[in-house]
Order: structure tokens, then sequence, then C-alpha cells
């Protein structure tokens, strides 16, 4: 009898951070993926092919999230489709409209509309817990959970342009699902962090090595969300193989306060500099946690938030990110991304 044909998939923006996790997860449960990148050539995506099983089961499509031609080339033949790419800018965000809402919105709607036209059959949506965190009518102390969506309002006049384009993205792709009737399943994760595949540094785990290294700004004593990158794949794998699946699953599975984050690593590695910790101003308010009991639900089985830790500072060590930490320490900067952490900004 001959072997059943590998179920084939699409993963967007196949050389990030997550996204690479996720290709390499799919290869090794035996599917074909259809990989999108913006530029194949570009040595930023060489891992890719240097998966296991790549060169069997892994195609690479060059598509901008803005070309629904290059997308649609990549998407044919897919019964299944994984939306990651959006950009996680760690610089100051100059043009809000060109730099973050229009990739982020109208990519999404343009992969959602090739999906629909190539009748693919379920289309899993990466959000974020920025889509979720900054709502300030939900009780304090109360776990947030799917039915909590950031204030768009909020989020604007703050400024927090990732977090208003990663709203609208997610609601446009729920609504696009429910209008179309096309399966859409979006997962929210919280701070990412973990060992890279991809050779440059992305911006949560900018974040985590400014933690490390130590810079100009003191960080918040605040509540973190974290995420290991092994189990954002895992999480994206569930829910789309899990026929049940549907709306939105909030991936955070783990917080820890900075300070505690920081008594944590130092155990482990005294010798690095380490960013400087203030204790936040409303110390005494109660802190509201973010659930991921929906997912957890379903079957997802996240690992303890030390492992994730030690992992990551491990990949720091081996690929000598840290090296420079470890005489002088030498200062690098804090995403402007995760500003709002910034004790300075108070
Ligand atoms: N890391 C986190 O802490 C975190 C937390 C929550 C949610 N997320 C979400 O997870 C997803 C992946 O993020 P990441 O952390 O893996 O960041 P990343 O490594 O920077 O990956 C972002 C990807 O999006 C691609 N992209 C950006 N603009 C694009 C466009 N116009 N057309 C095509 N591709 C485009 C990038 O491609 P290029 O390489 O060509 O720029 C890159 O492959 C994003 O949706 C992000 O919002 C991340």
């Amino acid at each position: 009898m001959a072997p059943l044909p590998s179920p084939q998939v699409c993963v967007t923006g196949g050389g990030g951070y997550v996204a690479s996790w996720l290709v390499k997860l799919l290869l090794s449960r035996g599917y074909a993926v259809h990989a999108t990148v913006r530029d194949p050539c570009d040595p930023k995506n060489a891992h890719l092919m240097q998966l296991d099983g790549a060169a069997e089961s892994l195609r690479l499509f060059k598509a901008d999230v803005l070309d629904s031609a290059a997308l649609a080339a990549a998407v044919e033949g897919c019964e299944g489709v994984f939306h990651v790419a959006s950009p996680v800018p760690a610089d100051k965000i100059v043009d809000p409209e060109s730099e973050v809402m229009v990739p982020a919105v109208k990519g999404t709607l343009n992969v959602l509309e090739v999906c629909s036209s190539m009748k693919v059959r379920k289309v899993v949506v990466v959000s974020s817990t920025s889509s979720v965190y900054f709502n300030p009518n939900w009780p304090q102390g109360k776990p947030k959970d799917e039915s909590c969506w950031s204030d768009k309002k909020l989020c604007v006049e703050k400024k927090l342009w990732y977090s208003v384009a990663k709203t609208v993205a997610e609601e446009t792709a729920l609504e696009y699902g429910e209008k179309n009737g096309l399966n859409v399943v979006t997962v929210c994760p919280c701070l990412v962090f973990g060992p890279q595949l991809q050779p440059i540094v992305n911006a949560s785990s900018e974040l985590l090595i400014y933690v490390i290294k130590g810079g100009p700004n003191a960080m918040v004593d605040t509540l973190l969300h974290i995420v290991d990158v092994r189990d954002v794949a895992d999480a994206l794998l569930l829910v789309y193989e899990k026929q049940e699946s549907s709306g939105r699953y909030i991936s955070a599975p783990n917080y820890i306060k900075t300070k505690a984050m920081l008594e944590l690593l130092k155990k482990a590695y005294p010798n690095y500099n380490y960013v400087k910790c203030k204790a936040n101003v409303d110390q005494n308010s109660p802190l509201t946690p973010i659930s991921s009991a929906k997912l957890k639900n379903l079957g997802w089985k996240p690992r303890e938030l030390e492992e994730t830790l030690l992992d990551s500072i491990e990949y720091y060590r081996k690929t000598e990110i840290l090296q420079d930490a470890e005489g002088e320490g030498q200062a690098c900067r804090l995403p402007d991304l995760f500003q709002i952490l910034n004790a300075a900004e108070e």
C-alpha cells in the first residue's frame, strides 16, 4: 500500500522566532510545510533549510503579507495555514500606520481572503496578550481570560501602537471567520522567551538579554507573563489539530515579578550585571494574572518558567551574545516595544 501523502500546511513569516520553532515542530510531525519569507536569499532565513526533514518537506516562498498573489502561491494546496507574520519592532515606531497597522491588519485580511479562495480547512492566527491585557474595566485581581479585550482607545492614548495593531488584527480575523464561514482560531501568547533557531535577535529575546546585561534604564517591579517559544509552537499545532478548538486561546502559563525573576536568574548565574529594578508605586494593588485555562483544557502542557529562563541563558552563552556582560558589562538597550517596563517612564 502506498504511504499516505503528508498533510500540507503553510506558515507565514517562517523565518521569525516563533515561526521557526513551529516549522521545526511541523516537520518533525510529518507535515509538508510551505513557509513564506520576505527574502529567501537573506542569510537570516538560512537556518530553515538546515532543519531536520527540510530537504524533503520544506519549501520556501517569497511573500510579503501585502502581496496577495505571492501569498496565494504559497497557500495553494495547503489544508491549513498558520499566520504568524506580523511586525514586532524593537525600534521606536515613527509611522504606526505603515510600520504596524497595515502589515498586521491588512496583512491578516489578505491571508484570510487567500485562505477562503483556496478552501483552506483551518487558519491559526498568532495574536498576542497585548490584545487582552490593556483593559481598565476588568475587575482587579480577577484573572483575565479570553473574554477580555484591550481597550483600543486607551492603547492609542498611550501610543501602544503594537497593541493597537494586534488587537485590531485579531478582532478582524475572528470577524472575518464568522462572516465568511472560514475556520479561524487565534492564539495570544504573552512575552515569549527561550532559545532561538534564527540567527538574528528578535525583540522579546532582546528584552531578556537587556535584563541580564543591564543598561541605562531601570525596570519596574511588575508582573511579567512569560511563555516558552517551544510551548507556543506546541499550542499552535494543538489548536490546529484539535477539531473542537474555536475562538481565542491565551498562552500565558507563567508569571513572575521582575525582582523575583532577577533573583532566580542571579541564583543560577551570579556574574552578569543585570538590570536595576525599582519598586512599583502601586505595590499594594492586587495583581491581575492572565489565565491559560482554556488552552490547558485542550491538552496544552507548557513547561516551568525556570527551564525557559535557564535554556535561554544557555543559548545566549553558547552563541556568545552575553560575552561582553561577563567582563565590563557593556550596556545594551531596552527595546522600545517594552518602554512600559522602563522605570523612568513611570
Ligand atoms: N515574541 C513575543 O514575545 C511575542 C509575544 C506575543 C505575540 N507574538 C507574535 O508572534 C508572531 C511572531 O513574532 P516573533 O516574536 O517571532 O517576531 P519576529 O522574529 O520578529 O518575527 C516576525 C515575522 O514577521 C515577518 N513580517 C513582518 N512584516 C511582514 C510583512 N509585511 N510581510 C511578511 N512578513 C512580515 C518578519 O519577516 P522579516 O524577517 O522579513 O522581517 C518575521 O518573519 C507575531 O505575530 C507577534 O505579534 C510575539
